[in-house]
């Protein structure tokens, strides 16, 4: 059983491409929608969040107990599908669960999951850089993240690993998550709000976009099309990272001998706030 857990809808960017990669999987979708979003929140208060998800996960006991299909149990590995809480808990998530060195760590997984494991392994989010500068022809690379994850160590690491290769430039997609929240992904509103974050980019000269967070490649024929009106002449890229994470998921799953499909391939979405409404967005995209 994959655990896919993120503030809302944006980690069902990642499940649609589990579901590709890994047709026979079960997955337990885990949306933090009582406190989405995860973007403005302080860094403590999501590593709290991820923390607690995690021992949900591992237990085996979902929030929406009601809609939980037969054949539900713990996760065995845990998709954090998220980029604000990659940046903001995956050191910390890793150094508590994932470390089997660690007695301690042991214990605890031992104890959470009724000895059916004594580690967990946690894969992350990051922005799409690497294959960014391969891409990019005018050698500006405009990247689109949440305030958390522009933030956080590791993409200013990032950052300056790459800064030889092409310039870096970045913007809050102010408002995108709300819009993928309320699935208004096409509305003159949502080509307005993604103009105020896209144009910054596109005026400093990026001809490759990367997507920071796992909601935004729901708007990517938005930020296509808006691209498109205010630089027509320029062929701009937009990379949605998830396709190379689930690749990486394969990897970690053949690594961790986790059986790649699940005989009864339960499907549950479950979420800390309405998971009928996260429901419904899952019915649209998947
Ligand atoms: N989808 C998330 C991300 O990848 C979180 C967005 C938010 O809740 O602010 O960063």
């Amino acid at each position: 059983m994959i655990g896919i857990f993120d503030s809302g809808a944006g980690g069902l960017s990642v499940f649609r491409e589990v579901r590709k990669a890994l047709p026979g999987a079960g997955v337990w979708y885990y949306g933090d929608t009582a406190w989405c979003p995860y973007g403005p929140r302080e860094r403590g208060e999501i590593v709290q969040r991820a923390e607690s998800i995690t021992e949900m996960m591992l237990r085996g006991v979902p929030a929406d107990a009601e809609n939980c299909p037969e054949g539900m149990r713990g996760v065995d590995i845990i998709v954090v599908a998220c980029n604000t809480a990659t940046a903001a808990a995956i050191a910390d998530l890793r150094a508590k669960y994932s470390d089997r060195s660690d007695s301690r760590v042991r214990e605890r997984v031992l104890s959470l999951t009724d000895g059916r494991m004594d580690h967990v392994r946690f894969i992350g989010m990051e922005p799409a850089v690497k294959p960014a500068v391969s891409a990019t022809k005018t050698g500006v690379i405009g990247v689109l993240a949440t305030a958390g994850t522009l933030r956080g160590q590791k993409y200013h690491q990032m950052k300056d690993l790459y800064k030889g290769d092409a310039k870096v430039v970045e913007h809050v997609g102010e408002g995108f998550v709300e819009l993928v929240e309320a699935w208004n992904l096409d509305s003159p509103d949502a080509e307005r709000i993604v103009e105020h974050s896209l144009k910054p980019l596109l005026d400093e000269g990026a001809d490759t976009i990367v997507l920071g967070c796992t909601h935004y490649p729901f708007l990517i024929d938005t930020i296509r099309r808006v691209a498109r009106r205010l630089v027509p002449g320029r062929d701009v890229q937009v990379i949605n990272p998830a396709p190379a994470v689930v690749k990486h998921l394969v990897d970690v799953m053949n690594q961790e001998q986790i059986p790649l499909a699940d005989p009864k391939t339960p499907i549950l979405i479950d979420a800390s706030g309405d998971s009928a409404s996260l429901r419904r967005i899952a019915s649209l995209c998947l």
